[in-house]
């Protein structure tokens, strides 16, 4: 039986377990996906240890960026992001991805062409640089927004932003918890009054499905997509990285 798994701490509302037990169960898969919350990422090379059998892994919060000291070889993305969330052992040594990247790219261009259109990008934690890394490799320009304006790396804050600016940003991608369950009531501070039919309004939560910030897109007419559907690509493309032929 193969064998893959999760950690991260706490992994109380972990979405992989369930998809990829459902994945190997309907496919007839034999291979079993377990959670392994580690209450510190010190303890990761004793999992190793525990569990040799281990061939993939997916890494969720905290652990994206501390385990990337354990793992043998990384991808550029991981290189340049510094966040892995997908791991392969290959003879024994530990290669890095990040799929957020690639689960990312593909859900938002199914419902949006890229362009010069500027794009706002809320928050700057992992998803965003995920989200930012993208971007650029679509050549789509985008402004990083946060709750502290960073000037020497253009960073501006939710004040700084002017309405002309809003109403010019054609894309908002949400990159912060705003919206998450239980705080479904919050969503990032900006003018929604400038949304139009011309917007395209990105959620990386996906838990409500219809985010506070979705709605106020959804009832200006904007285009709107929920984190859903990247959380599922990147699962597979984490699939897909592990049963790859060398
Ligand atoms: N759909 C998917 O596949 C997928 C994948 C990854 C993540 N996500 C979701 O994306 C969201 C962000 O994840 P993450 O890993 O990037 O988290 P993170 O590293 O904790 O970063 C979140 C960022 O949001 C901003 N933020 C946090 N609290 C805020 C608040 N109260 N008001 C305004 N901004 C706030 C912060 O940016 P500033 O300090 O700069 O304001 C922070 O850096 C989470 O909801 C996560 O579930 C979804």
């Amino acid at each position: 039986m193969r064998s893959f798994g999760l950690i991260g701490y706490p992994l109380s509302h972990s979405f992989s377990k369930g998809f990829f037990t459902t994945k190997f169960e309907r496919e007839g898969i034999d291979a079993r996906y377990e959670n392994y919350p580690l209450p510190s990422i010190d303890a990761f090379p004793d999992l190793l240890k525990a569990e040799p059998a281990l061939e993939g892994i997916n890494v969720t919060i905290p652990y994206k960026e501390s385990v990337i000291q354990y793992l043998d070889e990384v991808s550029p993305a991981v290189s340049e992001i510094g966040a892995c969330n997908c791991i392969k052992k290959v003879d024994g040594r530990l290669i890095g991805y990040n799929t957020d990247v690639l689960g990312f790219e593909k859900s938002f261009c199914k419902k949006w062409q890229p362009s010069q259109q500027p794009a706002l990008v809320l928050g700057t934690g992992g998803a965003s640089k995920a989200v930012q890394w993208v971007l650029k490799q679509l050549r789509v320009p985008f402004t990083v927004i946060s709750r502290q304006s960073d000037p020497s790396r253009g960073i501006l804050s939710y004040n700084d932003l002017s309405r002309e600016q809003q109403a010019a940003a054609l894309c908002w991608i949400n990159c912060t918890p705003l919206g998450m369950v239980p705080n479904t009531e919050t969503l990032p501070p900006l003018d929604y009054t400038v949304l139009t039919s011309a917007h395209y309004l990105y959620d990386l939560v996906y838990n409500p499905p219809l985010t506070a910030f979705l709605a106020q897109g959804r009832t200006r007419g904007a285009l709107t997509e929920n984190g859903q559907d990247m959380l599922e690509i990147q699962a597979l493309a984490g699939w897909a990285i592990w049963t790859a032929q060398p």
